[in-house]
């Protein structure tokens, strides 16, 4: 099949690649003059595991190009997918601003029956909003689908290629089926394709992500309990993951949830909520507790050293929202740094694949550092911040050589209480009590 995929993120660039790997002959589209020719130089814009050999495969097999001429892509395509960002705008509510224009410039182009897939995440009613403006712009025929996308930064590529479901929301079985046949190579192991209305596509996808943050608050909110009663978090959270009703995923306490989606979705849906004469108090409170939750690891820090941290100096490992991605939208590590560095800190920050995009961010206000331990070299605590799998194992006796004071403020629970006192560290942890060597 042809198709075109306009908007070339962390989303459009590894559906692109994907439907390319299974067959499809794909251009991807972005107005980023810059990213297309970094891209056409083999240069990947985003760190996510698997996507590079992909892309490089893809096109040197002719099945993958990239391009700035959307209409272009849209003549020589039949299926047209929408996947721009869809940001925070005002009030919370989701920017349409990029989907419709898109919608528009792919209208403009029509030169026959196209099937418009928008996979980026959308309040309900956007399918219709799509609709209507394409069909105010052209008289060729066409059909609007809703295709949430489900995948995992950082496990995106898997994701994309072995989804646990797909919905697609179509009221045309012309389209149903070529939607079918697209997906058809990523479900033989008995996924289900979920047909449904546009509007219930559009909400199954803000619903999961309300789902899963609330899941991530009420276990903060536990955690917290927990410091303060003297339970531990870590044996309430498998007590009640073994219960089959619950399961054992997305119930680990932390420094809150972040990233481009979780955050910016629950909002949404309040917001949407809110336009319907409704208030959606629990998302209220989800978002509530996860902004109180970035700060936990400053408020630990500031309880053991005091309020005012000038001269003091932090490490940092973790700057991603979550591990195996660039991505710092919306990452605790933007509150925790800006937190410390008002209080007066120096931070020294690793990160084994975002030290670019914090460069970005903070500039020349903190330190950064290629390897973990540089940034420990006279810390007087280090704060675990996001889980790679790097920093679970490391060499402590190496660590309390080069810190100034053994103190570790663990954002993501990695380490073992007790191992750590006998290690000779003062060690805080998130819903577990603090230990100190005896
Ligand atoms: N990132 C995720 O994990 C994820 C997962 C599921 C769904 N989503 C949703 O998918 C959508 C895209 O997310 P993302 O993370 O890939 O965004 P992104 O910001 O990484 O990428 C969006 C791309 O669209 C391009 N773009 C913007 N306006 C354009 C236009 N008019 N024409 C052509 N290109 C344009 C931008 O230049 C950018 O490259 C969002 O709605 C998001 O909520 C994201």
């Amino acid at each position: 099949m042809r198709l075109c995929v306009v908007g070339t993120g962390y989303v459009g660039l590894v559906a692109g690649t994907c439907f390319a790997e299974s067959g499809n002959d794909v251009v991807c589209v972005d107005i980023d003059a810059e990213k297309i020719a970094r891209l056409r130089e083999g240069v990947i814009p985003i760190y996510e595991p698997g996507l590079q050999e992909l892309i490089k495969r893809n096109v040197a097999e002719g099945r993958l190009s990239f391009t700035t001429d959307l209409a272009a892509a849209v003549r020589q395509s039949l299926v047209c997918y929408i996947a721009v960002g869809t940001p925070q705008g005002d009030n919370g509510a989701a920017d349409l601003a990029a989907v419709i224009r898109v919608a528009a410039e792919i209208a403009g182009a029509m030169d026959g029956y196209r099937v418009i897939v928008n996979k980026s995440t959308v309040p309900v009613g956007t399918a219709e909003r799509v609709r209507q403006v394409v069909a105010s712009r052209t008289n060729h025929p066409f059909d609007v689908v809703s295709n949430p996308e489900f995948l995992k930064e950082g496990a995106a590529v898997e994701d994309f290629m072995k989804p646990d479901r797909v919905v697609i929301g179509s009221d045309s079985p012309r389209a149903t089926e070529l939607m079918k046949e697209l997906y058809s190579p990523f479900v033989r192991t008995e996924r289900p394709i979920l047909i449904m209305s546009a509007a219930s596509a559009e909400m199954t996808k803000y619903a999961a992500n309300a789902m899963l943050a609330a899941r991530i608050s009420l276990m903060n909110e536990f955690a917290n309990l927990c410091e303060h009663v003297g339970a531990d978090i870590t044996d309430v959270r498998r007590g009640v993951g073994f219960d089959q009703r619950i399961g054992h995923y997305f119930l680990f306490p932390g420094v809150g949830y972040g990233g481009s989606c979780f955050p910016k979705d629950v909002k949404a849906v309040i917001r949407s909520a809110t336009e319907h004469g409704l208030e959606f108090k629990l998302l209220q409170a989800v978002e509530e507790v996860n902004e109180r939750q970035k700060r936990t690891l400053v408020d630990k820090i500031m309880a053991h050293f005091g309020e005012y941290l000038r001269g003091m100096r932090f490490a940092l490992w973790g700057l991603a929202f979550k591990p195996r991605t660039d991505d710092m939208r919306e990452a605790p590590a933007v509150t925790i740094i800006d937190a410390l560095l008002q209080a007066g800190a120096e931070v020294h920050a690793h990160d084994p694949e975002a030290l670019a995009e914090a460069q970005r961010l903070f500039g020349d206000r903190i330190h950064y550092h290629r390897v973990n331990y540089d940034a420990l070299k006279d810390a007087d605590a280090l704060l675990v911040v996001t889980e790679w799998n790097e920093f679970r194992r490391p060499d402590f006796t190496r660590m309390r050589q080069l810190m100034k004071r053994p103190v570790i403020f663990d954002g993501r629970n990695i380490y073992e209480p007790k191992e750590m006192r006998d290690l000779g560290f003062v060690y805080y942890s998130v819903g577990r009590p603090p230990v100190k060597p005896s």
